[in-house]
């Protein structure tokens, strides 16, 4: 057996489903789910329902977390067609501005390029008075993080070029996308993205057996473009797992009727250290390379605080079978399960204290943080 400490990871994509879907995952078991995967830090999504698109649904979907979270939260605001750059004054307690190009589980879809330059200016114009956070200063806005996939991955880099706005890809999953950032970034545009273990360890060859759990936006990709990830692993910053639970009955598993359109996207906090640290024993990866990109990478990009006195202790030899079983996620189930892996987190120590051990959330709810709601107290 051979124990390793690794600071607490962060998940910079998780959809927490509070308010609105919590028969799906709430901020206690989201966050309950986040330590047992040895992640001490999550950024949630704003595709909620109502979304997080205002001021006071940031800040009652902050009043949420802080009641129930077991782990540090940061909240992501997101723009609607509506509503536009409504979240503006809040911007500076959100970790970052979503925008949804593409289709995908609800209503935050952007649709015109008009709408675009609106959301990049105003986010520009905004920055021009608070700064960056992720440029090391404590306040600030986060980045730009879009879901941009195929043909909106150009049309993204274009605006955060001609803006001068940091731009974070959210998963990316093909050979032509990792390919042009990689282009990007050596022509020094601000841009930074992310990678999903499924869309490392998974890839259209498994949908066969996977069915419908193996249906997430972006889609899995064919072997080559998986293969696209792994090469360009240097240009990948960040891993982080958008963790997107749906019930299996939404799903479609176990229904006498395949659902008309069952939504898009898969559980994924429990299973990322492990993937990872399989990825290592197989010598794929190192663990400075995981530290990179779950610890330091998403800390800088999102500007997110240090977490003193935290860490994540794990057997990295411990070799057992993913299972559905014992899951803290409230939808119990993980495209994974059947797989064999490495690597068990045994204990997690968030700011001195033992938040989870050997199976068991120690930690009482709301002892999780809010990131960056004292951000413009005082001010
Ligand atoms: C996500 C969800 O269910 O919220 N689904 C997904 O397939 N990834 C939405 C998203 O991040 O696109
Ligand atoms: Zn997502």
């Amino acid at each position: 057996m051979s124990k390793i400490r690794l600071p607490g990871l962060v998940d910079a994509h998780v959809h927490l489903r509070e308010p609105g879907y919590e028969h799906k995952e709430d901020f206690a078991s989201g966050t309950c789910a986040a330590l047992a995967g040895g992640v001490t830090t999550v950024l949630d999504m704003p595709n909620t329902n109502p979304p997080t698109s205002t001021p006071e649904r940031l800040a009652e979907k902050a009043r949420l977390a802080a009641a129930k979270a077991v782990c540090d939260v940061g909240l992501f605001v997101g723009a609607t067609n509506t509503e536009g750059d409504a979240y503006l004054s809040a911007a500076e307690r959100a970790c970052g501005l979503k925008i949804y190009v593409n289709d995908t589980f609800g209503s935050l879809r952007i649709d015109t390029l008009e709408m675009m330059h609106r959301l990049f200016r105003s986010w520009a114009e905004k920055a021009a008075q608070v700064g960056y956070r992720m440029h090391g200063a404590a306040k600030g806005l986060g980045p730009i993080t879009v879901h941009a996939e195929e043909l909106m991955v150009p049309v993204c880099l274009a605006l955060s070029h001609l803006y001068n706005v940091p731009l974070h890809i959210a998963h990316v999953s093909r050979r032509s996308e990792i390919e042009l950032i990689r282009k990007a970034k050596e022509r020094g545009l601000p841009v930074t993205c992310e990678a999903t273990p499924h869309h490392l360890f998974l890839s259209v060859e498994d949908l066969p057996r996977l069915g419908p759990l193996g249906d997430m936006r972006p889609r899995l990709a064919t072997p080559d473009d998986v293969a696209a990830l792994w090469e360009h692993l240097d240009v990948v910053d960040v891993f982080a797992t958008d963790h997107a639970p749906h019930t299996l009955a939404e799903k479609g598993v176990g229904a006498s009727e395949a659902p008309a359109s069952p939504p898009p996207g898969v559980p994924g906090l429990e299973t990322m250290l492990p993937l990872l640290l399989t990825a290592v024993h197989e010598g794929r990866l190192d663990v400075q390379d995981i530290v990179a990109r779950c610890v330091d990478n998403p800390r800088r990009i999102y500007g997110l605080p240090a977490q003193p006195d935290t860490w994540v202790e794990v057997d990295v030899d411990a070799a057992y079978t993913l299972t559905n079983v014992g899951l803290k996620t409230r939808v119990g189930w993980t495209p994974f399960a059947g797989r064999r892996v490495y690597g068990r987190v045994e204990r997690v120590v968030l700011r001195g204290e033992t938040v989870y051990q050997e199976g068991e959330v120690l930690a009482k709810p709301g002892f999780g943080k809010v990131l960056f709601q004292e951000s413009i107290a005082g001010r």
